[in-house]
């Protein structure tokens, strides 16, 4: 039997976040809160979801503290977190040349520190992707705006004839998510690359060599999954109204990463309750008692 090789997280939160000024003028955009806890915390479950517990966090250099302050060693939930810095935002695809080490010729997937993703079919169609160690998986949503993000053009058979970054006259709605899986190669790929017009190492560039090479899969997510925006005012209130209202009718958390762990069997009884005590005068707190006491 072919021993299946461990896929390596990446999650990306560096970037200037100059867009949501004067917010993150003096913190990083992945650290302000959507309802109750940091973005961070949504993007680092998505990936504990699927069972990824090795995580290279990267960030620009001004906010590596407060990452670390924030998330630890990942000792907490039963997994292993580490940081890079970013020193400028050269790209999302630098992401692979600076994990190059922690990825070690293993499989990896790239989550971008800005994403939410919910919906109950979120982890499977995720975990296909994760099982399949070959090529490229990356996912895509209908939008309204597709001129903000990186496109896929498909013919009527559905096969995807390109790839586009922000076109200015998208030729479909389709945008490509913030989730992305890759083989060993990425690194490689990664490498190769030159900077595009906006002086960035571009995700779009590396999946335009797997579409090449006939190594790209697409899938899509479906209309009742939700891919939220953080990226203007409008839409950081509007993912937190979002997440508030479906906490506040079923009385369960999206995001919190000591349930996740606590549900995947990363940590158990004890350690949940020993994380919950020392947060005893907060609803967050309570919440994960609650989860011990009541078996939420
Ligand atoms: O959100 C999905 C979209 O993300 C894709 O559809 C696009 O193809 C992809 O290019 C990207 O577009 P954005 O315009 O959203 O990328 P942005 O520059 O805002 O960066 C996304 C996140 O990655 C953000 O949290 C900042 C972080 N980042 C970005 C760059 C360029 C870094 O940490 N370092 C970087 O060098």
């Amino acid at each position: 039997m072919i021993k299946q090789k461990k896929r390596k997280g990446i999650i990306l939160a560096g970037g200037s976040g100059s867009r949501l000024n004067p917010i993150t003028k003096a913190t990083s955009k992945q650290l302000i809160p959507i309802y109750d806890k940091p973005m961070i915390y949504y993007p680092l479950t998505t990936l504990m979801m699927i069972g990824i517990k090795d995580i290279l966090l990267i960030c620009s250099p001004s906010y590596l503290e407060s990452f670390k302050n924030l998330l630890g060693n990942g000792e907490n939930w039963g997994i292993s977190i580490k940081y890079i810095c970013q020193e400028k935002p050269e790209g999302i695809a630098q992401a692979f040349i600076l994990g190059e080490e922690f990825i070690n010729n293993n499989p990896s997937v790239l989550i971008l520190g800005d994403n939410l993703f919910y919906g109950n079919e979120i982890s499977q169609i995720l975990n296909e992707a994760n099982l399949d160690e070959e090529g490229a998986t990356l996912f895509t949503y209908p939008v309204i705006d597709p001129e903000r993000y990186g496109i896929v053009n498909l013919d009527k058979n559905k096969k995807v004839i390109s790839i586009e970054e922000k076109p200015t006259k998208p030729q479909s709605n389709l945008a490509i998510t913030g989730v992305y899986f890759y083989d060993k190669d990425v690194v490689t790929y990664a490498k190769s690359l030159s900077p595009s017009k906006r002086g960035e190492l571009e995700i779009t560039d590396i999946n335009k060599l797997y579409l090449k090479k006939e190594k790209l899969k697409v899938k899509s997510f479906s209309r009742g999954i939700a891919w939220l925006d953080t990226g203007t005012f409008d839409a950081l209130h509007e993912a937190s109204s979002f997440i508030r209202t479906i906490e506040r009718r079923q009385g369960l958390k999206i995001g919190c990463p000591e349930e996740v762990a606590w549900r995947s069997g990363f940590i158990d009884d004890v350690k949940l309750k020993r994380i919950a005590n020392s947060n005893l005068n907060t609803s967050y707190g309570e919440y994960l008692v609650d989860l011990i006491s009541k078996r939420l």
